[in-house]
């Protein structure tokens, strides 16, 4: 374990909250709410987080969320990564969650931002850690879906951080809810997509241009296409790149192979993360060492990803400036 890890005070702006159920959390949701699962030991589920791609992923994690049920299960799984959070020094976090999943189930969307609220608002009193939301709209459920889902969004917007598209990426570009994201641009939410994870440098072109992205998420196929790379460099668009959820979903066949290095050699605008830590078996802190025994990442850049974290966030600028206090403290310590 890296100590000048596990010390540095952290920014997360890239983890679903459903990606954050442990194996132990899985069973025990799904004996409280009687649901029948495939599994039935934590063996069993551990075993079960292998995956060949993105789109198998996403099948698995989807399926695993049958277990929640309530707005009181978002709220301890809301806890658990929260006390995670304190663990790992992660000072402020902006989770992904979303309301389709649970209404096609015939279950209530209410459940799903109050379960979350209310462990944030938990979360700052206990814990001292900021963040919010950033509902998704499902990408590969189609536009109209997402239309629906907005009609429920719309109604809740000072209560969210900003609005993300995210799920299996290759076949359903950003252009598909182009119209949609002009509304909700309008509303003066920021915007994020998925982008470029396992769809070419053309799909990060469409979150830019069709939905007018603030962050993207992931961009790690950006080098593919030089122009690109040319447009990032000069926008510093964030970029919040997981390194273990590459690996784990063989877009890159092992850690060393990651661009991760190369991003932040050109320039860009590249922040850590973990994406789904439970499914992937890391967390942000597992994420900073990985691409440092694998990739060459120094302690500067770590530091400087950092910073680019707390900058691209959305927590408000006296927050940043706050954040941004800890880590000089922070650093400052070390050189005395
Ligand atoms: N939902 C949860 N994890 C995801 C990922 N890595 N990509 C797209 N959608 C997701
Ligand atoms: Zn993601």
């Amino acid at each position: 374990m890296s100590e000048f890890i596990a010390k540095l005070p952290k920014v997360e702006l890239h983890m679903h909250i459903e990606g954050s159920m442990m194996p132990a959390m899985l069973l025990q949701l799904a004996e409280k709410n009687k649901v029948n699962i495939p599994y039935e030991t934590l063996e069993e589920v551990e075993k079960a987080y292998q995956f060949k791609d993105l789109t198998e992923f996403v099948n698995i994690y989807l399926q695993g969320t049958e277990v929640i049920k309530s707005a009181e299960d978002f709220y301890v799984l809301t806890m658990e990564y929260l006390h995670k959070c304190q663990k790992q020094n992660i000072q402020h976090t902006e989770v992904f969650c979303d309301i389709r999943t649970y209404v096609d189930r015939g279950l209530p969307p209410e459940m799903v931002i109050e379960g979350i609220e209310a462990g944030f608002k938990d979360g700052l009193s206990q814990l001292g850690i900021t963040g919010g939301m950033i509902p998704c709209f499902i990408r590969h459920e189609g536009a109209e879906k997402a239309w629906e889902d907005w009609q429920f969004y719309q109604q809740h917007t000072q209560r969210f951080l900003g609005i993300g598209l995210a799920a299996v990426e290759v076949g359903f570009p950003a252009s598909m809810f182009n119209e949609l994201f002009l509304e909700v641009r309008a509303t003066g939410l920021p915007v994020v997509a998925h982008a470029g994870e396992e769809g070419s440098a053309d799909y990060i072109w469409s979150a830019i241009r069709d939905i007018e992205v603030d962050r993207i998420d992931h961009g790690i196929k950006a080098l593919e296409d030089p122009e690109l790379v040319k447009y990032l460099q000069q926008t510093q668009i964030p970029l919040t790149v997981c390194p273990c959820s590459n690996t784990a979903l063989h877009v890159f066949k092992s850690m060393d192979q990651h661009v991760i290095g190369q991003m932040l050699d050109l320039g860009l605008n590249v922040t850590i993360n973990s994406d789904d830590p439970a499914h992937f078996g890391a967390y942000l802190q597992e994420n900073m060492e990985a691409v440092q025994q694998h990739c060459g990442i120094t302690d500067e850049q770590i530091i400087r990803m950092t910073y680019n974290a707390i900058d691209a966030s959305f927590a408000d600028a006296q927050r940043k400036n706050e954040l941004a206090k800890n880590l000089d403290f922070y650093l400052e310590s070390l050189s005395n």
